[in-house]
């Protein structure tokens, strides 16, 4: 993968965060995720790559933009796969609340699970507790051994839960374990993230969430050293035969982090509002600043940019 796309890709998110970001608090959630699709669509238009959306809004009949199997680039330069989330919280953002991304990876052909728009089962940590995760074991007995890795007792660890309905067993054994739990609302892929800085507060990602943004995750979690394990979710017969016709063969299959996310991967993100590990768009007359992460699963770079964008110099017109 070439390096120059890794800031290439900032340019992509810095687009749809500064287009998301007019709709912070509005309750428009659909004009929020248009903006950021329309964006990122016209940005990708000119990178030099012949690059085709894997993960992506939905599939072509329902998404107009940036559909799986979409080809996007200039159409010369390297072939790559592309996992996108334009707006990743899109809610967060209507609402004005914290952790929403605009997100975005690149891979070689064929390495990122071509996941359908169905639910994962995942687990991620960082780096510390990279190996120590397993999907076939009970909550209790994951934290016992993230715990172990981490060189501290069970009653140390803070798990990251998405508030469902769907999560109050899950919840219940958390805590009869004895571990602290941060709900939160929305937004999984930031928090996969946080588990990979030691002072963030936050341990390991646990339950169901989307598919898609497993991929997003597990790509970030390649470059970060960390770890993550998911199994798809699905909830009808008809999420069944798409996932067939998109390749899943196994649906009780537990994907380890090279099958999500392989080979050479770059992650770039953007944030719209303010989160754990990113400031949100903060505009003022005449522009806005932007804050980015980036990085290769290659070199293990992670990069912070600070981008200072003047609006009278170039117009925000996507
Ligand atoms: P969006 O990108 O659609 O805003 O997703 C937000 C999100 O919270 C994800 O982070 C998470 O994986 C998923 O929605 C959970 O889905 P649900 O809201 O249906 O439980």
């Amino acid at each position: 993968m070439d390096r120059i796309l890794s800031i290439e890709c900032v340019r992509i998110t810095e687009a749809a965060a500064l287009s998301a970001a007019r709709w912070i608090g509005k309750g428009k959630n659909d004009e929020a995720d248009q903006a950021a699709v329309n964006a990122m669509r016209k940005t990708l238009s000119k990178l030099r790559i012949r690059g085709k959306i894997v993960i992506g809004e939905g599939e072509r009949d329902e998404a107009p933009m940036l559909y799986i199997g979409e080809d996007v680039g200039s159409g010369e330069g390297p072939q790559v796969d592309i996992a996108v989330d334009p707006l990743e919280g899109t809610n967060m953002t209507a609402q004005g609340g914290n952790n929403a991304l605009a997100v975005i990876a690149l891979a070689n052909k064929g390495e990122f699970l071509n996941a359908p728009d169905t639910y994962m089962e995942k687990i991620a940590v960082g780096p510390q507790a990279k190996g120590a995760i397993d999907l076939t074991l009970s909550a209790t007995e994951n934290l016992k051994n993230i715990a172990k890795a981490k060189g501290v007792s069970v009653q140390d660890l803070t798990v990251i839960i998405l508030e469902r309905d769907r999560h109050k067993e899950l919840i219940r054994e958390v805590r009869e374990a004895g571990s602290c739990i941060r709900l939160i609302q929305d937004g999984d892929v930031s928090a996969a993230l946080a588990t990979c800085w030691p002072n963030r507060g936050v341990d390991v990602l646990m339950g169901t969430g989307g598919a898609p943004e497993g991929v997003l995750a597990a790509a970030a979690l390649r470059c970060m050293g960390g770890d993550i394990q998911g199994r798809l979710v699905f909830r009808n017969e008809d999420e069944k035969t798409r996932a067939q016709a998109m390749g899943i063969r196994e649906f009780q299959k537990i994907y380890r982090i090279q099958e999500l996310a392989g080979g050479d991967v770059v992650f770039a993100a953007t944030g719209v509002t303010n989160g754990d590990f990113l400031k949100g768009v903060r505009f003022f007359p005449g522009g806005a600043e932007t804050h980015s992460i980036v990085m290769r699963s290659a070199t293990g770079t992670v990069r912070y940019v600070e981008a200072t964008h003047n609006f009278n110099v170039k117009q925000l017109t996507f």
